[in-house]
């Protein structure tokens, strides 16, 4: 038996692999990660077309971040949340700097994961407004702990009924598939504002503490909203004076161009939950950044949360040492860049008659699979895709060295931040030559 086919069948045999029936999974195994590739264990190489799961921003091993996490390793492995630490307060210092929050700045509470982040910043909302109620949209995804997964709106949350009360859904914009029978973004954002008043007025918005969003739908298909739709969304809390709240999980640390959704879609929200990109997923951190004014209401209080791995040393030194990368390399901003080159290259999917639509923005993007440009009928039904058509498209693409990810009928571009044109010309020519033998296996 090779190393390979070993390993494999030892992980077969003792790891459980998230979302997935076990029966059947075949992984390369993943051995060194360079810049923007991937190697395994008999030296094929692999372009990341998804950054792992839309976190490794930097790209895989980048030197200072490698160092900076050696040094913390030699220097201290553990302090516990109630000590100090430099590294620690340094970078929730630098993400004040970056957040919208211009002028007033925010203070940050450290998780280990983006679920975590939501489950608490549900709670702290609710310790804050007084209020129990928490709305979040269909077709989102914010994580499968205890209350995450139960602002996830889409078939994820499922296993994770009932769940706990008090979180409402209601539709937020998806002009490919409107779901207000809107005809243009102007119609799409009017009429999803009117259903969300509406959502509103029969959960009483007194009762409402937040409205949790992510300000472009990551992992149900990178759909990007009208570009009013946000800061009217933020007119309609403050009306009701509902806090909102941006899971920028996905879309923090450049990855639509700019330093987070919100300065990218230019709102200010009250609250951002983050963590993958925050240390290029090196190591787990995740976190609440809540705006000052809002922070303050804990300077006599106490915070109603905490966690052993709350700001551990080595996360938040890995942490401080890529948003420095970020900030040396511009590579907040170069995403706007990125989205150039990939608009121009994925233009050409457009000839595959089951290719429905290509879109993202900054380096987050995917392609819409339909049976029909003109029906829009998905390629695969919503949580129905049993007898996995679409994995056809993840094996052609990794025969091509490229690996990828996606949901139903999605299938994601999202390169690190770091990546080249003709990398991302290397990605969308296996695309494109995956997508053919798809079509034609159907
Ligand atoms: C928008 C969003 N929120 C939250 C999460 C959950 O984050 P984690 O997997 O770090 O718990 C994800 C994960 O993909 C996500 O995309």
């Amino acid at each position: 038996m090779s190393k390979t086919a070993e390993i494999q069948a030892k992980h077969q045999k003792h790891v459980l692999t998230p979302w997935m029936a076990q029966k059947g999974l075949a992984s390369p195994v993943i051995v060194r990660g360079e810049g923007r590739h991937l190697i395994d264990a008999d030296g094929q190489r692999y372009l990341d077309l998804a950054s792992g799961l839309i976190a490794v921003n930097l790209g895989h091993g980048h030197p200072k971040v490698v160092e900076a996490m050696k040094a913390q390793a030699e220097a201290l492995c553990y302090a516990a949340p109630g000590l100090f630490n430099e590294a620690r307060a340094e970078l929730a210092e630098r993400l004040s700097a970056i957040s919208p929050w211009k002028g007033e700045g925010c203070r940050t509470f450290f998780t280990t994961a983006g679920a975590e982040a939501n489950d608490d910043v549900v709670r702290l909302t609710r310790a804050i407004t007084g209020r129990t109620k928490v709305l979040s949209a269909y077709r989102s995804f914010h994580g499968s702990t205890g209350t995450s997964i139960m602002l996830t709106g889409e078939d994820r949350r499922w296993g994770g009924e009932p769940g706990p009360p008090g979180i409402s859904r209601f539709f937020a914009p998806y002009p490919y598939r409107s779901p207000f029978y809107a005809t243009t973004p102007r119609e799409e954002t009017d009429r999803a504002i009117e259903h969300l008043e509406r959502v509103l007025m029969f959960e009483d918005p007194k009762r409402v503490a937040a409205i949790v969003i992510e300000p472009v739908v990551g992992s149900n298909g990178v759909i990007t909203y009208p570009e009013d739709y946000l800061p009217a969304l933020r007119k309609l809390t403050e009306k009701h004076g509902i806090l909102l709240v941006l899971d920028e999980v996905m879309t923090g640390f450049g990855r639509t161009g700019a330093a987070f959704g919100a300065i990218r879609y230019g709102v200010v929200p009250d609250m951002i939950t983050f963590a993958k990109g925050v240390t290029s997923a090196y190591v787990p951190l995740g976190g609440v950044m809540i705006r000052e004014s809002l922070a303050q209401t804990f300077d006599a209080r106490a915070l109603p949360s905490g966690h052993t791995y709350s700001g551990h040393p080595m996360c938040v030194a890995t942490g401080l040492a890529t948003v420095r990368v970020y900030e040396e390399e511009g590579l907040f901003e170069r995403g706007k860049q990125i989205e150039t080159w990939l608009r121009e290259s994925l233009a050409r999917l457009d000839k595959h008659d089951i290719v429905g639509e290509v879109r993202g923005v900054g380096a987050f993007f995917a392609v819409e699979f339909v049976k029909d440009k003109k029906t829009r009928e998905p390629l695969v039904p919503w949580h129905g895709d049993g007898p996995g058509v679409m994995k056809t498209l993840y094996a052609e693409l990794r025969k091509r060295g490229v690996i990828s990810f996606g949901k139903f009928n999605c299938c994601m571009v999202a390169p690190p931040l770091t990546v080249t044109p003709d990398e991302i010309e290397e990605g969308v020519a296996a695309l494109d030559a995956s997508i053919g033998v798809l079509a034609s296996s159907l």
